[in-house]
């Protein structure tokens, strides 16, 4: 491939982000695939990463160019992936990993990372004296990372047990968390740090982000035999519709939104839907700070993956899984969530509250972090 033809391949997303920015100019213009059984592009395909890999190895030398317009998650398929933990020092300092367990006094606690990710909280807890971290996360990928991660941190393999498992379904017994009588082993602390993770939202093939094109799809799990964000957008009533974008999005013009959806089906691609809701939307809403289709991408992906619904089990189970005294810190990343976890704490009397206001992140983080600046930390330990 020729340098002109790589440099806008490599620069697509970059390039619809930029007419996002001009789009009181531009409106998109978005081609519509002929029929339904039109298959979406993939320019990501494994072979394209595998030759650009190649090439990048071979020292090209607008190789960091390139690598600067990739998303996050192609980079880590380049061998650079990255997700930038959130709220880190302030989850140790509430979970205390270095103190020695109060159970079998041995050093240092056995944590339960519900939300492993990049493996970036669990990697802190293990290197601050945790003695063993149990790992959690529903996208198979995550868990290859995290493992790999925590391997070449000089991790010990007994120390780290990952499970590909929607937190919702873990069971302390089912598990293998018992002890000889068949009670259940509980954990000194467990961690969840909600939502996506930015490798998930970079890479167009997941279809979590309207400013890439790719598949409407937007499962954490995509082994996972659901309904994808296409089947929501094509199948669904109109009234399922209104009424997600509404309770998930708080979206103001729902009605409108979902009955343009309904005119414009079939949709393929994020990049349709995104076009289909800024036609959607009054001129003025689309002046806005943030892009007229942000609420109803969120509350699509709520509703793929029914995230509030296992973040209320996780609330609801997790003292169960901790010993007297055990904490649990959960980030959340927007209001939606942070309620539930509120209201959850105050109202549960298993739960004795740590943090009366939730704990943001420092200004030195968010600059560091842009994607931390939503995030809420609220921490309780389980009554003894
Ligand atoms: C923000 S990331 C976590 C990042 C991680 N704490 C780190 O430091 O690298 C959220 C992760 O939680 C996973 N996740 C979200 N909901 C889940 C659920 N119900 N069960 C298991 N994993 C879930 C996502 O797949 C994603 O990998």
């Amino acid at each position: 491939m020729s340098l002109t033809t790589w440099i806008p391949r490599s620069g697509f997303g970059l390039g619809l982000f930029f007419a996002n920015l001009f789009r009181d100019a531009t409106d998109l213009v978005i081609p519509r695939p002929p029929d339904p059984s039109c298959q979406v592009p993939d320019w990501y395909s494994s072979a394209w990463l595998a030759r650009e890999k190649a090439r990048l190895e071979s020292n090209h030398p607008f190789a960091e160019a390139v690598l600067m317009n990739l998303p996050k998650t192609l980079l880590g398929e380049l061998g650079v992936y990255h997700h930038e933990s959130v709220l880190t020092e302030e989850v140790m300092a509430y979970l205390q990993p270095e103190t020695p367990s109060r159970w079998h006094k041995q050093q240092g606690g056995t944590f339960l990372d519900v939300t492993v990710g990049g493996g970036g909280h669990s990697l802190a807890l293990l290197q601050r004296g945790a003695e063993r971290v149990v790992g959690l996360d529903r996208d198979p990928t995550a868990l290859e990372v995290a493992q790999a991660r925590l391997a070449a941190a000089g991790i010990p393999q007994e120390r780290i047990q990952l499970w590909h498992l929607n937190f919702a379904d873990f069971d302390l017994q089912r598990h293998g968390f018992r002890d000889e009588q068949g009670q259940g082993i509980p954990f000194d602390g467990i961690v969840a740090d909600l939502g996506v993770s930015s490798p998930q939202l970079d890479c167009p093939e997941r279809g979590f982000s309207f400013r890439a094109e790719g598949p409407l799809d937007m499962r954490m799990d995509p082994t996972a035999d659901q309904e994808t964000a296409a089947d929501w957008v094509n199948r669904r009533p109109v009234e399922d519709l209104i009424d997600i974008f509404v309770r998930y999005g708080e979206e103001r013009f729902a009605r409108r939104i979902a009955h343009h959806i309904e005119r414009s089906r079939p949709l393929f691609t994020t990049t349709q839907l995104a076009h289909v809701i800024w036609q959607a939307v009054p001129p003025a809403a689309r002046r806005g700070r943030i892009h007229p289709a942000t609420r109803v991408f969120q509350a699509l992906r709520i509703a793929v993956n029914r995230e509030l619904e296992a973040l209320e089990t996780l609330l609801a189970q997790a003292p169960n899984w901790l010993k007297p005294g055990g904490r649990l810190a959960v980030i959340s990343f927007h209001s939606l969530e942070d309620r539930l976890v509120k209201w959850a704490f105050r109202r549960d009397p298993r739960w004795q509250v740590l943090t009366p206001k939730p704990l943001c992140p420092s200004e030195l983080e968010q600059q560091r972090n842009p994607r931390a600046r939503s995030a809420k930390l609220r921490v309780a330990a389980r009554s003894s």
